[in-house]
């Protein structure tokens, strides 16, 4: 299947292409498990990890994925850049293209700057997450963290709980998961649920309607206090209570065999207690371990315009 320039989000990727990603992502996933780890699909390709915001998984996962297929990374450091002397986005883009990177991973805060940089570059750009916006590589290895403990994922229903208002991963992989014929369910404070949101929605107000609607899957996300410009709940307390996964409801969860999954980093004693985190079926590890195997799948499909061979 013929690769994108890009990977912007999950919108312009058919339900074929991802499943072909999906799909390329398995043999990945078993070379990880093997003691010799890398193969040379990408020999002297280059990839430039360019993140204006932090991250721990995203960008380790990124790093390891390319160099496992053998390309050279340079990850650029925001902080200690010209950037800091206010050199603009698209100043240095034209710099690092002048170095002649084949692959460009960005996160940045404001929506829209890895499409920005994707139209000014013949690197494949990578959207490693863009404000509110999009993080389809997340929503890539939850798909396939998903279909691991449920094979046959159509009609099944996931329910995502927090604040999906600020959250890319809650838009990305809710996308995804429409496009796989899963059926979504989301719960959270108000304010925090988007009143313009997709019909396929099946809004809850409490945790105890969502339960009696019979989730597979309980997705939750993170409470991205650095996002909020206002107080959206009375406080982290509260938010528990009503929206975490507590001592009682894990017990409840346990019971009716439900998985349950985080994007990270979770906030403990907030979106969750700490037992869940080892709970049997618990797969917020696994989507760490699988946000590797998907993101080797991205960059081997993915063509650059820089030419064959390397640099153009
Ligand atoms: N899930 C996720 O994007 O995590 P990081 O912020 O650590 O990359």
């Amino acid at each position: 299947m013929t690769g994108h320039k890009d990977l912007l989000d999950i919108g312009s990727l058919t339900r074929d292409e991802i499943e072909f990603l999906l799909k390329t992502a398995q043999p990945f996933k078993e070379l990880l498990r093997r003691s010799v780890k890398k193969v040379p699909s990408l020999q002297g390709k280059s990839v430039l990890n360019l993140f204006y915001e932090p991250s721990t998984r995203t960008r380790s996962s990124f790093e390891i994925a390319a160099k496992r297929l053998s390309a050279d990374v340079t990850n650029f450091a925001v902080s200690t850049s010209s950037v800091v002397k206010g050199e603009s986005i698209l100043d240095t883009i034209d710099t690092l293209q002048a170095m002649r990177v084949d692959y460009i991973i960005v996160r940045h805060s404001q929506s829209g700057v890895p499409n920005l940089i994707a139209r000014h570059s013949k690197a494949s750009v990578l959207n490693a997450g863009d404000g509110y916006h999009a993080h389809p590589t997340q929503a890539l290895l939850d798909a396939y963290t998903l279909r691991e403990v449920i094979p046959e994922s159509t009609g099944k229903k996931v329910l995502i709980v927090g604040d999906l208002l600020h959250s890319r991963v809650a838009r990305s992989t809710s996308e995804i998961l429409e496009k796989m014929d899963v059926q979504v369910g989301v719960l959270g404070p108000g304010p925090l649920i988007p009143e313009m949101r997709p019909d396929y929605f099946k809004t809850f107000c409490s945790f105890d309607d969502a339960l009696a609607w019979k989730p597979d899957v309980i997705y939750l996300l993170r409470i991205q206090l650095e996002r909020q410009e206002a107080q959206f709940f009375p406080s982290l307390r509260e938010y528990h209570r009503y929206f975490g996964v507590t001592g009682e409801r894990l017990k409840r969860i346990a019971g009716e065999g439900i998985y349950v999954m985080h994007p990270g980093p979770v906030n403990r004693g907030v979106e969750l207690v700490d037992e869940v985190m080892s709970y049997e079926r618990c797969l917020i590890n696994q989507q760490v371990e699988n946000g590797v195997a998907i993101r080797m799948a991205v960059l081997y499909w993915l063509k650059p315009e820089t030419g064959t061979g390397g640099a153009s």
